[in-house]
């Protein structure tokens, strides 16, 4: 028997046996092609496979806005269904396109490995700096701490000078020794993701790679886990290929480029509110593997993601009216002092204001009663927590979708900055689209219940 808890007309269904494990990315540590790049915020590629598998009638196709390294998109080519994809981050559309193609052919890229072996047991000179705005990566630039000692950047340029010289009729594996080596960079680096951002280690002067042991860990990546899982699909030919359904850019942007009525089934999971930002995070993979060379590329990149964080400065942003919402930002208005930066408020409503026009967005792009799966978690904020399941979930209602119901994944620390005790929901928020007609009527019943209130 399920869970069952009621308030707010919600009903709240504790899934956590189920949802536990599916919604980090653990299990996908061990899935082939899932594993290539371990994104931490990412979701396991049984959660997807779960989704549609409980759906009355298969669906046919899928979205994810939210696409990060693409679980959704290969899981849902795995069962045969079409799924359009839309990340932001240049560096997450290339690992998923990388994952998605199926014509490797694995003698070739044997060969390949090989070729690179060969190739980098013959470099020995220094090579100058990679040309970066920012100055922070390397070791000699007057600076007291850097992220890659001297053997490292060297073998790090090693590879990237020789994916450089690869020949155009390679152009697909060079995709891949690009997966190889931004899988490697954070081992390979003096720091850590800390959550938030890059932090060092405690110990980091203490470390010593050498050029030579980059490259083995870069071949035996190659060998030992492209290589195997490549192999291990060699024989299976998808029936759809979502590597075209990929897109990359500002979902907020992209998603009314997609076909009117189109899709049967969302199952995504965005940037949760909690001042999270990719750039910081994924900061190596970004500039070192020549996406952002430049401040202000990084910036603009920073921009087009969803309101998240408090690193862009928005002018006031105006929230959708939800009582729960309108409750907790007026909690921190009073409670301003006690918060660790004074966008915390705009952002906040930033993020539901987009979130909004994400729903209106998909809105006509969805079939009548196509299913939403909206993997989130609530925040904390002046030691509060914001219900940020159940205020989604009401935006959805004014937006022409059904609540399903809300279904609990997990209980998750709260950041250290709030020091509550109080673990945070993670949840998954499930939603209906409603038929032009059903929604006419939905909408008159919220007025009437508001009327009555
Ligand atoms: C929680 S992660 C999704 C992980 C994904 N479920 C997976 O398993 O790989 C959220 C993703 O949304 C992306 N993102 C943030 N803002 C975006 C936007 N405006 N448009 C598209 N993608 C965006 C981030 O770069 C990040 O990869």
């Amino acid at each position: 028997m399920q869970n069952k808890m009621n308030h707010n007309l919600i009903d709240y269904i504790d899934k956590q046996n189920q949802y536990r494990n599916l919604v980090s990315f653990k299990s996908n540590k061990v899935n082939p092609v899932h594993r290539w790049f371990p994104m931490v915020e990412g979701f396991g590629a049984e959660f997807v496979r779960d989704i549609i598998l409980e759906q009355k009638v298969s669906p046919k196709v899928c979205l994810d806005p939210f696409s990060g390294i693409g679980t959704t998109a290969l899981a849902c080519q795995d069962l045969g269904i079409k799924c359009f994809a839309i990340e932001n981050s240049p560096f997450f559309f290339d690992v998923t396109r990388a994952k998605l193609r199926a014509d490797y052919e694995s003698h070739v890229f044997d060969i390949l490995i090989s070729t690179f072996d060969d190739h980098l047991k013959t470099c020995l000179v220094e090579l100058p700096e990679m040309e970066l705005e920012s100055k922070t990566f390397f070791q000699g630039n007057n600076l007291d701490r850097w992220i890659f000692d001297k053997p490292v950047a060297n073998a790090i340029n090693d590879i990237l000078n020789h994916i450089a010289d690869f020949d155009q009729n390679y152009e697909i594996y060079t995709a891949l020794f690009k997966v190889a080596l931004g899988a490697q960079l954070i081992q390979v680096s003096n720091v850590y993701r800390n959550g938030k951002c890059l932090s060092y280690l405690k110990n980091w002067q203490e470390r010593s790679i050498s050029r030579n042991e980059v490259h083995e860990m870069f071949i035996l990546y190659c060998r030992e886990v492209l290589m195997m899982d490549i192999r291990s699909r060699e024989m299976i030919k998808p029936d759809v290929h979502n590597y075209i359904n990929v897109h990359r850019g500002d979902s907020r942007v992209l998603i009314s480029s997609l076909p009117n009525d189109s899709v049967d089934v969302v199952i995504t999971s965005p940037p949760y509110l909690n001042s999270r930002d990719y750039t910081d995070i994924y900061r190596l993979e970004l500039w070192i593997m020549g996406y952002v060379t430049k401040f202000d590329q990084e910036r603009k990149l920073r921009s087009s993601a969803l309101t998240s964080h408090v690193q862009v400065k928005l002018g006031y942003l105006k929230a959708p009216e939800i009582d729960e919402l309108d409750r907790f930002l007026s909690h921190l208005e009073k409670s301003k002092t006690k918060l660790w930066n004074k966008g915390i408020p705009n952002m906040i409503r930033g993020y539901f204001f987009d979130m909004e026009s994400i729903l209106k967005d998909m809105h006509p792009k969805l079939k009548s009663n196509a299913m939403l799966y909206i993997n989130v978690s609530n925040s904390a904020y002046g030691r509060m927590i914001c219900e940020v399941d159940t205020i989604i979930a009401k935006i959805a209602e004014r937006n022409g979708y059904e609540i399903v119901e809300i279904r609990i994944a997990r209980y998750i620390n709260s950041s250290k900055q709030q020091s509550m005790r109080k673990k945070l929901r993670e949840s998954v928020i499930v939603l209906k689209k409603l038929e032009e007609r059903g929604r006419d009527c939905f909408l008159l019943s919220l007025e009437n219940k508001a009327a009555i209130a």
